[in-house]
């Protein structure tokens, strides 16, 4: 098994990036030039000049592949923007550098343990390009043909493929027919089959066929009958995770693990060894490691124990760039007794290049709202869009945010389109924000349960464990 270390690549592309929608779905990038200058309002961005800016910079480090075990913070109040320009990072990296997002309360789990998480989540990190060769068949569909048993469960068919030098038949199983009728393969189409995976890819259709059909779509693609051999070994590079190679090489696991998501613990020796292997494997030539990203959110809920983990894997040859972000001020380090800025442990906090996000301007905050509008597909009125905008800055902006949807569902009641003050002012008292709730409890006076909120004392010594 040691010497057997596969990374079953060409079928993972699918299952490992997943679309993020929702309150971030705006952010197309950093909205930098190519200076690194941060444009005014840019790929769903604005203002946080200073943040974007150096978050930029750490990306030019991390796409030269000069940065690898370092450490990052960004620090602010709540809706100031962490998580976006975190995800604007990501976006800007492309889709060759892992980029890996998680809570920290992610980390706590009963399936496995805190430092187990959290190496998961830094091998997720961690790239590792392969250069491989395969066996392809490409070539011109001559005739494809199929039986059917007559229960129709198994099918058995032949294919005729030919290059402009030779004409090749292949006996095909189920899934090689399941497979080519997924792409609608017909005669006359140029078609490439990944020997080892059994992927189909249409790659157009044939010149010679181009006057056979009338009616084909305006996207079809015309190209030539491949020459030489229909056989051909191909170099291909791709792109997979530590992480990802680890569970499809664990015995327990297996590659269907990754489906499910349920991956357990994986064992330190398969580590070590795979490890080696792909220090073997760079060694060679054959793969090159492309350090990604860590992105811890409220990395303040993480606790001593991890804190110290980190701080040790960060000294790891093979380890990310970690961006952590909290909204704590001076805050208790979870686990321990003791105060520290930003909720980190001081030792942690010394490793770590602390980057600032600011409260925004009204100016901005109007920025940021006409882009979500737009994103919602929401028309706001014009001096619905000043009152919005002056209640984001007396509530926070994550709040007046939530109520572009709200004011549209209202609007549409009235069967109107445009959301209007008066549909923002219902969706106002609907909904409080985070301040008038307080108000609001403080009305109850103790109406509602579990209440401690006049203890100090007793709220931090509840939650030390
Ligand atoms: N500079 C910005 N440009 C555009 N949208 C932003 C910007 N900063 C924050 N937002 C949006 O405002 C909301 C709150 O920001 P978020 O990043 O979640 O704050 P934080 O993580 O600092 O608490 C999100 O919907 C986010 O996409
Ligand atoms: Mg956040």
């Amino acid at each position: 098994m040691a010497t057997q270390i596969s990374t079953g690549a060409s079928e993972l592309r699918d299952i490992t990036k997943m679309e993020r929608i929702g309150a971030h779905s705006h952010i197309r990038g950093l909205g930098l030039d190519d200076r690194l200058e941060p444009r005014t309002s840019s790929q769903g961005m604005v203002g946080q000049a200073k943040a974007r800016k150096a978050a930029g910079m750490i990306l030019k480090m991390v796409q030269e592949g000069r940065i690898a075990g370092r450490a990052m913070l960004f620090a602010g109040p709540p809706s100031t923007g962490k998580t976006a320009i975190a995800l604007g990072m990501a976006q800007t990296l492309g889709p060759d550098v892992p980029f890996t997002m998680i809570a920290a309360s992610e980390v706590f789990s009963l399936s496995m343990s805190k430092t187990e998480a959290l190496t998961q989540a830094l091998r997720r990190s961690i790239g590792v390009r392969i250069r491989e060769e395969t066996e392809i068949i490409e070539g011109e569909v001559v005739e494809m043909q199929v039986d059917r048993s007559l229960t129709g469960a198994t099918k058995t068919g032949k294919l005729t493929i030919k290059t402009t030098d030779m004409e090749t038949v292949y006996d095909l199983g189920t899934k090689m027919i399941d497979a080519l009728t997924k792409e609608k393969v017909t005669a006359g189409d140029v078609i490439a089959i990944d020997k080892t995976s059994g992927k189909v890819s249409k790659l157009g259709r044939s010149f010679a066929r181009s006057r056979d059909y009338d009616a084909m779509g305006a996207d079809t693609r015309f190209v030539q009958c491949p020459e030489g051999e229909v056989q051909k070994r191909r170099e291909v590079v791709h792109t997979v995770s530590l992480h990802e190679i680890d569970v499809i090489n664990s015995r327990t696991q297996g590659f269907l693990a990754l489906f499910a998501g349920d991956t357990g613990e994986i064992k330190p020796e398969l580590r070590d060894q795979i490890n080696t292997k792909v220090a073997e494997w760079r060694e060679e030539g054959k793969a090159e490691i492309i350090p990604g990203v860590l992105f811890i959110d409220e990395v303040h809920m993480l606790d001593i124990e991890c804190f110290s983990f980190l701080n040790r894997a960060l000294e790891n040859e093979l380890s990310p760039l970690v961006i952590m972000a909290s909204n704590r001020g001076m805050a208790r380090i979870r686990g321990t007794k003791f105060r520290s800025p930003h909720g980190l442990p001081v030792d942690l906090l010394d490793r770590v290049l602390i980057v600032s996000t600011q409260p925004y301007s009204p100016e901005e905050i109007q920025e940021i709202i006409k882009i979500r509008c737009e994103e919602e597909d929401v028309t706001l009125a014009e001096n619905a869009l000043a009152v919005l905008t002056s209640m984001a800055g007396q509530t926070t902006l994550r709040y007046a945010l939530n109520l572009i949807s709200c004011g549209q569902v209202i609007a549409r009641k009235r069967k109107s389109d445009r959301v209007e003050v008066d549909d923002l002012r219902r969706a106002y008292t609907y909904f409080m924000d985070e301040k008038r709730s307080v108000q609001w409890l403080k009305e109850q006076q103790g109406s509602l349960m579990f209440e401690e909120v006049e203890d100090e004392q007793a709220t931090n010594a509840m939650d030390v464990n």
